[in-house]
């Protein structure tokens, strides 16, 4: 199992490029996610800015690592509705943040848990979820080039089909697109999901 901690104390975080996704920009150039959003393993806290900019109501982070949570305050320190929790996403069910929110907004988050640990993922951001409300997610499908071993990670890949098998059965499709926008070297690698919680 990864040690995030370690690797935000060693500063050996390649993901943190200082800046939000830029699908999720793009996004929010054209859309709006009223309400409460949870952000899970925000890391340092990039995307929490650009969500909390957009006019947010509520915006959530949470992370496993208090490295990335300590970052992620510094980050957005004194910016209006932003709060950070430090914990595991997959305790949440049994936790205060259980059916509270709108939205969930997810980038390399999912592709950073162990594979095995995928269900769970699944039923803890539908259970963080109020009903009706939505999961937008960036999936990180092809960290790796073709002649690199797939079965290496975290991050670990993915396809349209494992992510149709998983979130089938608590959520319903409405958007799936190869981003026409992505950090440099994640070209093509990417996909943005919009989900309905069913
Ligand atoms: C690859 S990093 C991505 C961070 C951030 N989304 C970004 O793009 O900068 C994955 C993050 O997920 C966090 N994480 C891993 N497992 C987690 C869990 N079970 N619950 C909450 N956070 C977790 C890690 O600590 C790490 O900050």
């Amino acid at each position: 199992m990864t040690n995030w901690q370690k690797l935000y104390e060693e500063k050996n975080t390649p993901w943190d490029r200082g800046a939000a996704s830029p699908v999720l920009i793009d996004w929010l150039r054209s859309h709006r996610m009223p309400g409460a959003i949870l952000v899970p393993g925000c890391g340092p806290g990039n995307d929490l800015l650009a969500l909390a900019t957009s006019g947010a109501e509520k915006v959530v982070g949470l992370d496993i690592a208090a490295g990335a949570i300590a970052i992620a305050a510094e980050r957005t320190r004194g910016m209006d509705g932003v709060s950070l929790v430090t914990g595991d996403l997959f305790t949440l069910d049994h936790g205060r943040l259980r059916c509270r929110f709108d939205w969930v907004f997810e980038h390399t988050c999912f592709c950073a848990i162990d594979r095995s640990r995928r269900e769970d993922y699944v039923r803890s951001v539908a259970g963080a979820l109020r009903p009706g409300g939505h999961l937008l997610a960036v999936f990180y499908l092809e960290p790796w080039d073709q002649d690199e071993d797939q079965t290496q990670g975290p991050p670990f890949r993915s396809d349209l089909h494992e992510l149709d098998a998983l979130f089938g059965s608590e959520f319903d499709l409405l958007y799936s697109a190869i981003p026409t926008t992505s950090f440099p070297g994640r070209a093509g690698k990417e996909l943005i999901r919009l989900l309905r919680r069913c």
